[in-house]
């Protein structure tokens, strides 16, 4: 069966804001329509409609893939007590961001919020940029060196001590082309000891090859473009890092690792790792 073609229009956002080209949806807006979100324009609802025709499960995977954040983010502000937070492709804000979930449990998070999507750095930028221990940038993570170099970045984060980097549902929106796995790499060597990982990343192993053809067409017609893959593949992104022995689970699922998720369907695989001392900046 041929994939339903994502239909196109035009939208600008209004109210003296800048005008940006909405006729092309975008992972933000998708993922802010599959939770039930407000802002987003006809073209994400529609590519989001077509989405759930190829794979229902998908509005479950967004909620699944936020609650997993929220788990994991708790975690690290519980235990190893990490109070620092590179947020890579933050994604529309919604009613619980880092911060929020991170203040929870820490007294006095920092969190830099990075985009590389207009529209999401806009909103990030007056919803949770306080400009003292929150900020919202625009950068892309395939140009670590820049997010890293950037003075704002600077400002709120003190890379002397641990920062949790978190790409959640982010690095299967950057091709093999572009090296993914460089660019983890390249946080890595910039961090503290006691610094974490987290990630969550669309798998492909549990999907059905027609369903799985049928999601990737519609986000080739988006300006984010998905490569899911291998659970082999999501773990070679945690390399240098300590995953444990049962690498990249199901987050749904994580920290059990109990997996009950009917098949096939598509999946989000991925964990919270922390950095070996070895390889961390001397
Ligand atoms: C599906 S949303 C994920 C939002 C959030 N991290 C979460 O887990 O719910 C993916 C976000 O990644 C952003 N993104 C995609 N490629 C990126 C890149 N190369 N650099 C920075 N952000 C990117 C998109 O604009 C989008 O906002």
């Amino acid at each position: 069966m041929a994939p339903p073609a994502v239909r196109r229009d035009r939208a600008r956002l209004s109210g003296g804001a800048p005008e940006f080209d909405l006729s092309r949806p975008n992972a933000a807006r998708i993922c802010n329509v599959l939770l039930d979100g407000k802002d987003n324009f006809e073209s994400d609802r529609s590519a989001a409609h077509d989405l759930l025709h190829w794979a229902p499960e998908m509005r479950a995977l967004a909620k699944a893939g936020r609650d997993f954040l929220g788990r994991a983010v708790r975690h690290l502000t519980d235990g190893p007590e990490i109070g620092q937070f590179l947020d890579l492709g933050t994604g529309m804000p919604i009613h619980c961001n880092v911060h929020d979930m991170a203040a929870q449990s820490h007294p006095s998070p920092r969190v830099v919020y990075v985009d590389n999507d207009t529209v999401a750095v806009t909103h990030a930028r007056a919803l949770l940029d306080n400009g003292t221990t929150t900020v919202a940038i625009e950068g892309d993570l395939r140009d670590p060196t820049r997010i890293l170099e950037d003075p704002q970045v600077a400002a709120i984060l003190d890379f002397e001590r641990p920062v949790a980097v978190l790409m959640t549902s982010v690095l299967h929106f950057v091709a093999d082309a572009d090296r993914p796995g460089e660019s983890v790499r390249t946080f890595l060597e910039a961090l503290a000891p006691g610094s974490a990982l987290v990630i969550s990343h669309a798998c492909r192993d549990h999907a059905a090859p027609e369903a799985l053809a049928g999601v990737e067409a519609v986000y080739e017609a988006t300006t984010t473009p998905l490569t899911a893959r291998t659970r082999d593949e999501i773990a070679a992104l945690f390399d240098g890092w300590e995953l444990g022995p049962r690498g990249p689970v199901d987050i749904a699922y994580w920290p059990l690792s109990t997996e009950r998720r009917p098949r096939p369907a598509m999946t989000l695989y991925g964990g919270v790792a922390h950095l070996r001392p070895w390889a961390a900046r001397s």
